[in-house]
């Protein structure tokens, strides 16, 4: 399978912690990917250094055939020029923990905004693409409701819609359910599980073991900046090797 992700000895240093140590991370197209760790040990950092809302302090990223930043050594990260990093990171979707839709738009407004505004798709088109999402996702009833109207698992429906409509070429979601009361994050884990099923490539960062367990292809395991353990979700669930991994499973179960 085609690398589509290559991160090398990322390192992520903010005023007073390192968030990423050292992180060697890639991914295959098609691929599903669930991070799991504690609170505080760079999950969400390393999200945001794959779609440029972070930028690494030192090591290189790849995206798509395209080295967006590197590290000469001893020196500091060098990025490639704005106008270009917009363009690959739009080639990213982000879903979020809160959902951060439009409160203002409707739901195929806030799905069509971005590739008519960003990719400059026709109006037509992109409306068309945004139906077929919403149908994707559960919602076609939807499309002309305010998202302010949405319960929170729809919310995060439309948001993943969002996300998709760019056509991005890696997926990322950061906790998508954790804002969502337990009843509703079925429905916002069935969708997910139907994309890593049309093997859309993806990191789901999350604190659903089960989900990760049945959806993921691979696992990894942080902490402390580190990726501590990976595997397939075998490996990690029924033979963690590290006393740190071991207990974060026992925490969770908790
Ligand atoms: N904007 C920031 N400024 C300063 N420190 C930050 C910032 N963002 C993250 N950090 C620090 O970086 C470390 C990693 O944070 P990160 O948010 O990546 O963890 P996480 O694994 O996503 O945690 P959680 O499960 O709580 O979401 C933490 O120590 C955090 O305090
Ligand atoms: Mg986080």
């Amino acid at each position: 399978m085609e690398q589509i992700l290559e991160m090398k000895q990322i390192v992520k240093d903010f005023a007073n912690c390192r968030a990423l140590d050292h992180v060697d991370f890639s991914m295959k197209r098609g691929e599903t990917v669930a991070i799991i760790g504690p609170s505080g040990s760079g999950k969400s950092s390393l999200l945001r250094c794959i779609n440029c809302l972070n930028r690494i302090t030192s090591g290189t990223i790849t995206l798509n055939g395209e080295t967006f930043v590197d590290t000469p050594s001893g020196e500091k990260a060098q990025y490639i020029s704005d106008k270009e990093l917009r363009r690959i990171c739009a080639e990213t979707g982000m879903v979020f923990q809160h959902f951060n839709l439009f409160p203002h738009m409707t739901c195929l407004k806030n799905i069509c905004y971005a590739p008519i505004k960003v990719k400059k798709v026709d109006k037509a088109k992109a409306e068309a693409r945004g139906r077929e999402l919403l149908e994707m996702v559960g919602l076609a009833s939807k499309a002309d409701v305010y998202t302010a109207q949405l319960s929170g698992g729809q919310k995060q429906r439309i948001a993943i819609a969002r996300g998709l409509a760019m056509d991005p070429k890696i997926m990322l979601f950061d906790e998508p359910t954790s804002a969502l009361d337990p009843e509703i994050t079925g429905e916002v884990l069935s969708v997910i599980k139907q994309l890593a099923e049309e093997h859309i490539t993806m990191v789901v960062v999350t604190h659903e073991m089960g989900f990760a367990r049945e959806v993921a292809d691979r696992v990894i395991f942080m902490d402390q900046g580190r990726i501590v353990e990976e595997g397939t979700p075998e490996d990690i669930f029924q033979n963690p090797k590290s006393e740190r991994l071991k207990d974060f499973l026992s925490s969770m179960l908790k």
